[in-house]
């Protein structure tokens, strides 16, 4: 059993850099397990209850697999079928769910959604995407990135786009296992002062270092990966226009990639708009491994429900 056992993931701030590594090490032995097809089904007769309030792809479908490769069950819930969607508290939501299943995994808008969510579920809560926050995500892209260059202590990540979810996970993530990030991204658009004050603070136990600038040809000298996500996120679509204009210095492209280093990895959490924040030539390279860490999305997740449920 794990000292993570009950625990919710809400945020990645409440994980310590010890528990993110116990996840990771796990993430590593399930993944050796499915390749050598191993059967393993410790979560046989749990069942995971997954609220989406936004479209997914590989949260939903990783979740789902992930649930049933280890014996258990899943339920995808859109919230417009709940009644949720008819105005039922998500209080009295998170008092009925836990009465019939062992987790719930939410993608939803607020992250004080979320963390209402888990004041009142008496189970364990997984985020699976907030405006704030997207912590399995980084954890697969610690993975990712620990498979192939072998270390996380040292490494120079930079994010180039917008102060996101995704940004502020990366970031959070890379504080704790002592990698350096740099975020570069346009005025206005920084990530969430919390956020960087928490990374700040976690740096000063791993020693890694934590900036943010506007200046991207600057932020990826010597990088050892890049890393982009899409410039208009779920939810701001009324937006997209004046980011698209906004955003474009901020586009990684061939131009941009030059200055890092020669064995760079190319990552972006997905789905890509090429030609958009990536170019094509950039994302389909041979330094680019955004499968791989799509892939690895189900191994943490793996990791992630054991440590939380058994
Ligand atoms: N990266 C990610 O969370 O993808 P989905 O939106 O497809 O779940
Ligand atoms: N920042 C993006 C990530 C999608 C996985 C969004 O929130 O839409």
């Amino acid at each position: 059993s794990s000292s993570l056992k009950g625990k919710d993931l809400l945020t990645l701030i409440d994980f310590s850099s010890e528990e993110i590594h116990d996840v990771l090490a796990l993430a590593a032995e399930l993944k050796q397990k499915q390749r050598a097809g191993e059967r393993y089904t410790p979560l046989a007769g749990k069942t995971l209850a997954m609220i989406f309030e936004k479209p997914s792809t590989r949260t939903r479908v990783s979740f789902e697999v992930g649930m049933t490769q280890l014996g258990g069950h899943s339920l995808y819930l859109n919230s417009n079928d709940l009644q949720i969607g008819r105005g039922e508290t998500i209080a009295d939501t998170a008092r009925v769910l836990s009465q019939y299943v062992d987790a719930i995994m939410i993608r939803t808008f607020a992250h004080s959604k979320i963390e209402e969510l888990a004041h009142y579920a008496t189970i364990p809560v997984i985020n699976g995407l907030t405006d704030d926050d997207h912590p399995c995500q980084a954890l697969a892209d610690l993975l990712t990135i620990y498979e192939l260059k072998k270390k996380l202590k040292g490494i120079k990540l930079v994010y180039v786009g917008d102060g996101n979810n995704v940004a502020h996970s990366l970031m959070i993530a890379a504080a704790k296992v002592g990698m350096d990030c740099t975020i570069a991204c346009p005025i206005g658009y920084e990530p969430k002062e919390n956020y960087v004050k928490e990374a700040v603070k976690a740096a000063e136990q791993t020693g890694a270092a934590i900036t943010v600038t506007h200046d991207p040809s600057e932020a990826v000298v010597g990088a050892d990966v890049i890393y982009t996500d899409v410039w208009t996120s779920m939810g701001q679509e009324q937006e997209s226009e004046e980011r698209l204009s906004v955003f474009q210095p901020f586009q990684v492209n061939e131009q941009l990639v030059q200055k890092a280093k020669d064995d760079y990895i190319f990552l972006h959490c997905l789905p890509a708009h090429r030609g958009e924040e990536v170019t094509a030539d950039v994302i389909d390279s041979a330094h680019s491994f955004v499968f791989q860490q799509a892939g690895n999305r189900l191994h943490v997740q793996k990791a992630i429900l054991l440590s939380l449920l058994v």
